[in-house]
């Protein structure tokens, strides 16, 4: 059965009890050579999941009032937490590698500046919904780049959020477009499509120096962004509103340490 809105309050506050365990004892682990491939990507990223989300609130209490669906900007509210959650456990990260952290944005942050521009939550949804979708991808390359226990432990977790963020994304996506009929629904996959592409030229050529650190060409990365976002586009429309699975409680594994 779909999940309602408060089960995702249930699943995030479930996950915020157990998330984020990271073997902080272990110390600044990341070894120059990875520095220098990673610095950079690891920056963009930082910043980009360094939202307040004022915007997004905003159009999740339009969106409650107008449906009923009054548990929805609490959702969000969690949702956002646990972005900057990621945003602060990689700026401790960087700041422990001396790697600086970024105050301006850059042309990655497309996916995080267009948003707010556009104005509403189905397309406010649509950006952040594509940038998790790469970021799917991206968290396990990154930590694929490194011998650092530390950042690899964060990736893993980062990822395993960002595949439950998809999927409740997808789901409210499924039902604001609940009652559109089949070529509207074609025209907004094929706007996303239009979204996604070029978006994801964009990250895989800026990020080419990390992604390459964990064995992928960029035209590799982007076949895998695209495999995701291909799995992913038929669930955020009407036609698919039973959902493909229910999202996974894993048990919290022991802390890493560095003698293994
Ligand atoms: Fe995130
Ligand atoms: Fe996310």
């Amino acid at each position: 059965m779909k999940p309602s809105t408060q089960d995702w309050i249930d699943h995030f506050r479930w996950n915020g009890s157990v998330a984020m365990r990271i073997p902080w004892h272990i110390g600044p682990d990341l070894t120059d050579a990875d520095r220098a491939a990673i610095a950079h990507s690891i920056q963009i990223f930082q910043l980009g999941e360094n939202s307040e989300g004022r915007h997004l609130m905003r159009y999740a209490k339009e969106w409650a009032a107008r449906t009923g669906d009054t548990a929805y900007p609490e959702a969000i509210r969690m949702l956002i937490g646990e972005e900057q959650r990621h945003a602060n456990v990689l700026g401790r990260f960087m700041e422990m590698n001396n790697i600086a952290r970024l105050k301006h944005g850059s042309s990655d942050r497309i996916f995080w500046q267009a948003r707010n521009f556009l104005g509403n939550l189905e397309i406010s949804i649509s950006v952040l919904v594509t940038a998790e979708i790469v970021a799917k991808v991206y968290y396990p390359a990154l930590r694929d780049a490194t011998a650092s226990i530390v950042l690899r432990e964060i990736c893993e977790q980062i990822q395993r959020e960002e595949i439950a963020h998809v999927e409740f994304q997808t789901q409210q996506l499924a039902r604001i477009r609940r009652d559109r009929p089949a070529y509207a629904i074609w025209a907004t996959r094929l706007l996303h499509r239009l979204l996604f592409y070029p978006t994801l030229i964009i990250v895989a050529m800026s990020h080419r120096k990390a992604i390459r650190r964990a064995s992928l060409s960029p035209h590799q990365f982007f076949i895998q962004c695209r495999r995701e976002f291909l799995s992913d586009l038929p669930a955020m429309t009407a036609a698919t509103l039973e959902i493909k699975r229910v999202v996974e409680r894993p048990n919290p594994q022991p802390l890493p340490s560095r003698e293994g």
